[in-house]
């Protein structure tokens, strides 16, 4: 008997102690994070920040959204528009996030059902700190709350800045921001601005679905100011990302300037142009309700947007330079490549692209067709040569 009862004891002893011993261990490792599916190509849209700074309202917005259809770009492919910072003026008491009353008098939810009753979709704006870079209240601490509030008022898109993050983890900031949107339920687009200072191509990709590279662009050529590039510098700082970007998770080189009145027609086909063999997000950044015909035809040039757009989601990387001479190109689906020639010099310069820097045969005979002039063109054995304007680009669809 006395021996039943010690073999018991020892029974029961031993099948406790490994689950005290379980329960001491570290949790197990989480699964690796999946991406949210979402942004399988370059999100497209409009946001308010380039030109209009602080300057938003619902009039902005709804204006916005009514110009977008009007003016050809959602047919193009634009579908975002995003409100960006200085909407939020603080929190009640119990910690939600207080839209402008004044600006925002019909609050955010029936703002997102105007765009969304246009065919569009809404982006808003926050920030991983205490405090926005326009010093309203950030998201640090109210991750879970206010991607609640978004998804409640049906928002679509997140842009999550990095002002006032002091001593923040950049990978932990945004994997937080990343699961709080998750945890909604509601798809949202999540779009990584922390100016590439912690290079997020490199753990981005399953966080977020774009990621800037750089500090913000402006309205400029060639020229580096405080916090702020121009397109030249912009377009150098992504030489060697490209192996980073693919399906759902892009490197953003910021949002377009093209129309905002300090760059000539030249040279923002070339800020367009590169931009869309850089497979990146195309956020026009103008005023929509007055834009000229120039901008216009810019802008919703279908043939460069599906450049942008194509589906293999490769982004396209320098393959030539030669002082202010560059050679750009992008494969493409079903076998053809995309090509800008830049010059960046102040003259009309002649410019070839040689099948050599795009891996091709040199017997090969490609149809050749100009993506601005929107004409086929003579098919080219080898090499194609065309003369590009001072600050301009050729851009070119090469197929078999
Ligand atoms: C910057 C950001 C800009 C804009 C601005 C708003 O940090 O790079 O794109 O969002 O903040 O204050």
């Amino acid at each position: 008997m006395k021996r039943l009862i010690y073999s018991l004891l020892l029974s029961i002893v031993s099948s406790v102690l490994p689950l005290q011993h379980a329960q001491a261990e570290a949790a197990p490792p989480r699964p690796p994070r999946q991406g949210n599916g979402l942004a399988l190509t370059p999100p497209m849209g409009w946001n308010t920040w380039n030109k209009f700074g602080c300057n938003v309202s619902e009039t902005l917005i709804k204006q916005a959204a009514d110009s977008m259809v009007s003016n050809g770009m959602r047919d193009a492919g634009y579908e975002y528009i995003v409100i960006d910072d200085c909407w939020q003026v603080g929190r009640d008491k119990e910690g939600n996030i207080l839209p402008d009353p004044v600006r925002f008098p019909s609050g955010m939810k029936a703002l997102g059902e105007y765009i969304h009753s246009k065919g569009l979709k809404f982006g808003i704006y926050s920030d991983g700190g205490s405090l926005t870079c326009g010093k309203r209240p950030g998201s640090l601490g109210h991750e879970y709350q206010d991607a609640r509030k978004y998804a409640e008022w049906g928002v679509d898109y997140l842009k999550y800045d990095w002002c006032s993050t002091y001593d923040q983890n950049a990978k932990a900031t945004y994997e937080n921001i990343s699961d709080a949107l998750r945890a909604t339920g509601r798809p949202i687009v999540l779009s990584i601005c922390e100016w590439g200072l912690h290079k997020p191509w490199e753990w981005g990709k399953n966080v977020g679905n774009l990621w800037r590279t750089t500090d913000d662009i402006y309205d400029h050529w060639q020229g580096i100011r405080t916090f702020e590039h121009g397109v030249m510098d912009i377009l150098d700082l992504q030489v060697g990302l490209e192996i980073y970007a693919g399906p759902g998770h892009w490197n953003d080189p910021d949002m377009l300037e093209v129309g905002n009145g300090k760059m000539s027609f030249e040279e923002y086909k070339s800020h367009f142009s590169l931009w869309a063999i850089l497979a990146a997000p195309l956020m026009a950044g103008n005023d929509l309700a007055n834009m000229s015909e120039e901008t216009k035809f810019i802008l919703t040039n279908k043939e460069v947007i599906a450049i942008d757009q194509d589906v293999l989601g490769i982004q396209g990387k320098r393959v030539f330079k030669n002082g202010d001479l560059e050679v750009w190109a992008r494969p493409l689906k079903g076998g053809g490549r995309a090509i800008v020639l830049l010059n960046r010099s102040l003259t009309t310069q002649a410019i070839t692209v040689d099948w050599e820097m795009l891996n091709l045969p040199e017997q090969l005979s490609m149809k050749v067709r100009d993506l601005w002039q929107k004409k086929n063109l003579a098919k080219a054995k080898g090499s194609f040569t065309a003369d590009v304007l001072s600050h301009g680009v050729v851009m070119l669809r090469l197929d078999l």
